[in-house]
């Protein structure tokens, strides 16, 4: 048995391995475990980095087919190496994962690979692939083991035809039709992927509209209008119960109007969202519950049920994003350690990296009203904005939703170029608890898509300059 650890983290997604820095940097004794072979969890190895990766080369190459000629860049034909594009991604994953080694070693952060599993509340053990195991002695534990697919009664993924995003980040050639189940993130970022690089794609979707019709209404509609443009097809208000593989086709069967309907392709790529992982945890040990959804319950200051341990991110509940995991992972150590850090909820952006970008943060309309609170609505629209027309890029709008006295930002709303950087300001202003007129009388350089954002400040007074 080592020394005795002031933390032991388990798991070293975007969660595990800031909370591991933000207690070294605090002058903790952090130890964290990871299943896996690399650091990252989820988000580097097979969620955000890959995507994100992919996303960037089929939009440039969906570019330089179509786009760069109203550039008067002529390039001739276009050819697609899958070969090296996804070689490419493994290079951001693996140069990425390289950097939490390093980012240990520099914060003096004890790494440990292998499956932990909590004997006791002072004790972690580890399973190492080798077959040895071995045990840390500590003070308190963090559990932040993340997500995994959730999976579909009735399809079995095979890794090679029917897959979860983990498979769809790897195909090894185009599909001709993609299916995809699902109207969420994951189906609309890697169905985006695969549409650009040449598939047909259809989403099957239980809900009546993108997203689990849970986003600002106009904001789906429109994201919904251009995906369709873009040659996405959709069926609404359709449930998958069954998928099989015949003679390499998959045929996924679905109720709709109360009939069922079944539909052929190449590939079938199940994105229906992602459950807690919590799998030989050993939480029985300590006697912690998890909630009905496995979600492991956590109080102000991410402690669970059980003293000195404690836990963040996608295992609890909350909205599975990295950002999100990262902030209560150093709200939390920051809280151990005596600091008032804190989650402000209603200021975590949302960002969907499509073409275009769809980013949101606080309230939307539909939420306000349900919660009887009387809103200002400002509007601007891409097309009005001189460094979109310059881009080609001027599909969709900044919203700003802002309380109707006291002219508080409550929630925003963008679709369009660079979305999910634009955001960024209005989380910090929601943050901040700043005003409409705060953004409307900050200068924001021109030419820049970030004016679409004062604009919009400035239409919740009615005062746009532009339009
Ligand atoms: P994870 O990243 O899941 O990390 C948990 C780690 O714990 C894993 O490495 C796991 O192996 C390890 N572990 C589990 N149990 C044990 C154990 N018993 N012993 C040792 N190790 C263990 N979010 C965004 O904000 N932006 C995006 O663009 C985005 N894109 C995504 C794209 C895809 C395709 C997917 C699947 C997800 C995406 N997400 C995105 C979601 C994001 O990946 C998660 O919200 C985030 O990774 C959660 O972080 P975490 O630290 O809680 O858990
Ligand atoms: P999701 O919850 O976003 O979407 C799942 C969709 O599947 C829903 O619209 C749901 O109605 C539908 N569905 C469920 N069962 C169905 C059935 N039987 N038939 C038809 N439709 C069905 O989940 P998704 O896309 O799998 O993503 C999981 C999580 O990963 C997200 O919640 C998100 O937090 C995270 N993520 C974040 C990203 C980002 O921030 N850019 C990117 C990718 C994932």
């Amino acid at each position: 048995m080592s020394d005795t650890y002031d933390l032991v983290v388990i798991g070293s997604g975007p969660g595990g391995y800031i909370a591991s820095i933000r207690a070294a940097q605090l002058g903790m004794k952090v130890a964290c475990v990871e299943r896996y072979a690399t650091y990252g969890g989820t988000c580097l190895n097979v969620g955000c980095i890959p995507s994100k990766a992919m996303l960037e080369s089929s939009e440039r190459f969906a570019a330089a087919s179509h786009d760069f000629a109203q550039h008067g860049v002529e390039i001739g034909s276009v050819g697609l190496n899958l070969e090296r594009m996804l070689a490419r991604k493994k290079e951001v994953v693996d140069a990425s994962a390289a950097g939490v080694a390093y980012l240990f070693k520099k914060n003096k952060i004890d790494g440990f690979h292998g499956h932990a599993t909590i004997k006791d509340v002072n004790t972690v053990s580890i399973a190492g692939d080798d077959g040895k195991t071995s045990e840390l002695s500590t003070k308190r534990i963090l559990i932040a083991t993340g997500s995994k697919p959730i999976q579909l009664s009735g399809i079995a993924l095979d890794k090679e035809y029917i897959v979860d995003s983990t498979g769809a980040l790897e195909f090894q050639a185009v599909p001709e039709h993609l299916v995809v189940i699902g109207a969420g993130v994951i189906g609309l970022e890697l169905g985006s992927v695969w549409a650009r690089l040449g598939a047909k794609v259809t989403v099957v979707e239980y809900m009546h509209e993108i997203f689990g019709a849970r986003m600002d209404e106009e904001l789906m509609r429109t994201a919904r209008k251009i995906f369709e443009k873009q040659g996405i097809e959709f069926v609404f208000k359709a449930r998958v119960t069954g998928a099989s593989v015949k003679d390499g086709k998959v045929t996924t069967t679905y109720e709709q109007d109360g009939k069922e309907h079944t539909i052929e392709s190449d590939r079938l790529l199940v994105g229906v969202g992602r459950k807690p992982y919590t799998d030989k945890l050993g939480l029985e040990n300590i006697g912690l519950e998890t909630n009905k959804w496995g979600f492991i319950p956590v109080d102000a200051h991410y402690e669970t049920a059980v003293k000195g341990v404690y836990a963040i991110g996608d295992v609890i509940p909350g909205p599975m994003l990295a950002h999100l995991a990262e902030h209560e992972g150093v709200a939390c150590v920051e809280r151990i350690n005596g600091i008032a850090g804190h989650v402000n909820y209603d200021a975590i952006p949302d960002v969907v990296y499509t073409h275009p970008e769809i980013a949101t943060v606080g309230k939307t309309e539909t939420q306000l009203k349900e919660g009887g609170v009387a809103f200002k609505v400002g509007k601007f629209p891409f097309r009005a904005n001189g460094r979109a027309r310059a881009l080609g890029d001027m599909d969709g709008f900044v919203k700003i939703l802002a309380h109707e006295k006291t002219d508080r930002i409550l929630g925003a709303h963008i679709i369009g170029p660079r979305a999910g950087d634009l955001i960024a300001e209005l989380a910090v202003a929601v943050e901040f608890g700043a005003s409409a007129e705060d953004i409307a009388r900050s200068s924001h350089a021109h030419p820049t898509l970030a004016e679409a954002v004062k604009e919009a400040a400035l239409a919740v007074d009615g005062r746009t300059l532009n339009l």
